[in-house]
């Protein structure tokens, strides 16, 4: 596939706030052919496409086209699409601004953390909260239950106990902003308890060892390898941060031992395990593994989000919390006023009851499933140097490069070719070696749209085969 087709709403990092989103849609247009940013001869993508992409009405975006093609910026030909003029007007190529550089940096984001949301199920999600509202009681919008709506913890509680295994009643449900806030608000809740540590995998998500040392508690770091985390010998500490279905960023189960050893440690120790499970629901060629929360439920915090599954801008996330901590977490939570809006809430309750979750996660899984098997098809095939492991489960791969090759330099190189990525360096936490040394790169293959994918493909195996 042509570069040339490549380019989407979201490559076009078009902001199109306020209520003119036609005339935003043109300026930006403009704006991106005028600073050479598209070039001449670069196809857009369909009206179709780009609408859906960036959320607006399809005539928008094919009345956008016809004034830019009447103005000379685009030309266009019945049944062969839009691209850019060859002699568009005033085009200057030489010295972009600073946004039009780094947008070119990224035009293809292959780095973890954001499902496909040009994909977002907007016609379930609208119906759902239409039927939710209409059926809700007035008090629904009023201040309500800090823990979350009853209607939603009902509903989670009936979700996570047939989908994931967690031991679970609604009363021990606390519905948050997505995980980060989940996480945070525990921090607070057991530093004010007099709690100082917390380990995690010392391969882990950046963002939660800072929400963790901003609450007070030092981190420290837990080995990984192959098997997930390290629990023989843990050290002493007042909680422990795990990500046991999906290790996260080696992408591995936690080893059947292992999660009994964290259950046994967490018991003994009267510690808490915080169990992320950020993609628990997207596994594609190995059974589903249940929560470790099961195992010793007065001693794991089961925390799961919508971020993946759904959207992360959503902000949908819950924590099923043992008896003891409820009351605090609870108590945190109020204080600070981070009650999560009641509409959002039914919304999500009506979704989970109604089966349209469900839907949703199946439809993602296959989605994702197929991205991921066409990466590893093409990485095999164009670098068979390169070992991809990490792949029966969520959203991401781990790219093992041969001992020796600089990760932070074909970070570099993938960076000139308009790719994002990441090394796995940059989660490693602290000067920890992770117990996993060798050089990678850490490969998300759910944020570009669908027809950037395989663009997005390309250029990577492109890099990766380069070399040095
Ligand atoms: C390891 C891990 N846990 C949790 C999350 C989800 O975070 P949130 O629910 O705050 O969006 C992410 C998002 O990228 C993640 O990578």
């Amino acid at each position: 596939m042509s570069d040339s087709w490549a380019i989407s709403g979201l490559d076009l990092h078009l902001d199109l706030a306020g209520p003119r989103v036609r005339a935003s849609l043109e300026a930006a247009l403009r704006e991106a052919v005028r600073g050479g940013r598209l070039r001449p001869g670069t196809r857009l993508p369909a009206s179709r496409a780009l609408a859906t992409d960036l959320g607006i009405a399809r005539n928008t975006v094919a009345d956008c086209y016809a004034q830019l093609v009447a103005e000379g910026w685009l030309s266009a030909r019945q049944g062969s699409g839009t691209w850019v003029a060859e002699r568009a007007p005033s085009v200057s190529p030489a010295a972009p601004g600073p946004v039009a550089a780094a947008a070119r940096r990224i035009r293809y984001d292959l780095r973890t953390g954001v499902p496909d949301v040009s994909a977002f199920p907007r016609q379930a999600w609208l119906a759902a909260g239409r039927k939710a509202l209409g059926a809700a009681p007035a008090q629904a919008l009023g201040y309500t239950d800090p823990r979350g709506l009853p209607q939603l913890r009902e509903a989670l509680a009936g979700y996570l106990a047939r989908a994931r295994g967690v031991a679970v009643a609604p009363d021990r449900v606390v519905v948050c902003a997505g995980f980060a806030q989940g996480l945070e608000l525990l921090c607070e809740a057991l530093r004010a308890r007099g709690a100082t540590t917390l380990a995690a995998e010392a391969l882990g998500y950046p963002r939660h060892w800072r929400i963790a040392e901003k609450s007070g508690l030092s981190v420290t770091a837990v080995s990984v390898d192959d098997g997930g985390a390290v629990t023989a010998g843990l050290s002493p500490a007042d909680a422990l941060l795990l990500t046991p279905t999906h290790q996260f960023p080696l992408g591995v189960p936690l080893a059947p031992a292992r999660r009994r050893q964290a259950a046994d440690w967490a018991s003994s120790a009267g510690a808490v395990i915080v169990e992320d499970d950020y993609d628990g629901e997207l596994r594609y060629d190995r059974p589903a593994v249940g929560a470790l929360q099961a195992l010793a439920p007065e001693h794991v915090v089961y925390a799961g989000t919508a971020s993946k599954s759904l959207a992360p801008g959503l902000r949908l996330g819950w924590l099923v919390l043992p008896a003891r901590l409820v009351d605090d977490v609870v108590a945190v939570k109020s204080a600070a006023g981070r009650l999560s809006s009641s509409l959002d809430q039914l919304t999500l309750a009506e979704f989970l009851t109604s089966g349209a979750y469900d839907r949703q996660v199946r439809r993602v899984r296959l989605a994702y499933r197929r991205r991921r098997d066409r990466l590893v098809a093409a990485v095999r095939a164009a670098a068979p140097q390169v070992r991809v492991t990490g792949i029966a489960a969520g959203l991401h791969a781990l790219l093992r490069l041969p001992p020796g090759q600089d990760e932070d330099a074909l970070v570099a190189r993938a960076a000139r070719h308009g790719l994002a990525v990441e090394g796995l360096g940059d989660y490693r936490l602290g000067g920890s070696n992770g117990g996993d040394g060798g050089p990678a790169l850490v490969v998300g293959y759910a944020t570009p749209p669908g027809h950037a994918y395989s663009t997005a493909v390309a250029r990577l195996c492109a890099v990766l085969s380069a070399g040095d």
